[in-house]
């Protein structure tokens, strides 16, 4: 099955609001005339891809309105509706301004504000409840790839997840999620993963999720790889069919940069 190649940028706490939405639209402007940077169009036509960006939460509003054809993400939410929960963010608070979904449980999330797969799963539930998409991190840190723990720690974060939400996600759209493959070892270190390493835990990814959640799903699922992707190794990881997309972090700051990457993995 062809998944349309899937490229988002997280922010994390970087910018202000004139950055932030000068940067934006800089970024939208450069992918609504993307023709008049390549006399290849009919090739970028042939490989299409979507865009992304997750955004801190004070800038989620406006992103909304100023986006045509961007999805708009946060990078966390809470999992309750309402309530006296002081600091938090509600799925319905995120929808009621137009945003396409939300991170979940990104590493830096689970490192320091001590995330959980359990306390994943109930966000996912919450964002599927409301037919919002999910991005779920999942991905083994150093010492646990140099124990050869690395399809263990992947499937118990998938399933420990993803049996809090199953019924939800069943019975919602089949496209709500989105999985990202980031190593720790990986993030904001400028050393990614071999490409052949992030396509064999690809596989287990979708192997695991089929057996959770069924294979339409599981053939439905966006898994993005992330972790020190730049511009010269953007279009190495998308060529491999296993590999639907990218999340980027630090070369999504700049969205000259971004582009080009988005560019580049896709020709
Ligand atoms: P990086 O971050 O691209 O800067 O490594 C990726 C991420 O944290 O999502």
């Amino acid at each position: 099955m062809k998944r349309k190649k899937y490229i988002v940028g997280n922010w994390k706490m970087f910018k202000t609001a004139d950055t932030a939405y000068n940067d934006f639209l800089i970024l939208q402007n450069h992918l609504e005339n993307k023709s008049a940077f390549t006399e290849q169009d009919s090739l970028l036509k042939s490989a299409p891809f979507h865009v992304g960006i997750c955004a801190p939460f004070v800038f989620l509003p406006q992103l909304s309105d100023l986006a045509n054809n961007i999805d708009i993400y946060a990078q966390n939410v809470f999992w309750e509706k309402e309530g006296a929960f002081t600091g938090e963010v509600s799925v319905p608070m995120l929808k009621s301004v137009g945003v396409t979904g939300s991170l979940v449980a990104h590493s830096e999330r689970r490192q320091y504000f001590h995330e959980t797969n359990f306390t994943a799963g109930k966000k996912l539930k919450a964002l599927f409840e409301n037919e919002l998409r999910a991005i779920y991190c999942v991905g083994e840190s150093l010492q646990e790839r140099e124990n050869g723990h690395v399809q263990s720690v992947i499937k118990t974060q998938l399933e420990d997840a993803l049996s809090v939400c199953k019924e939800n996600l069943q019975n919602a759209q089949s496209t709500l999620l989105s999985i990202a493959y980031e190593p720790v070892w990986a993030i904001g270190t400028g050393k990614a993963a071999t490409v052949s390493d992030a396509h064999d835990v690809h596989v287990l990814i979708r192997e695991t999720i089929a057996k959770i959640l069924g294979t339409n799903i599981a053939e439905n699922t966006r898994i993005l790889y992330g972790g020190s992707v730049k511009p010269s190794n953007a279009k190495e990881f998308l060529s491999d069919h296993e590999i639907d997309g990218a999340l980027v972090g630090g070369a999504s700051l700049n969205p000259n940069e971004f582009f080009k990457l988005c560019m580049e993995s896709c020709m």
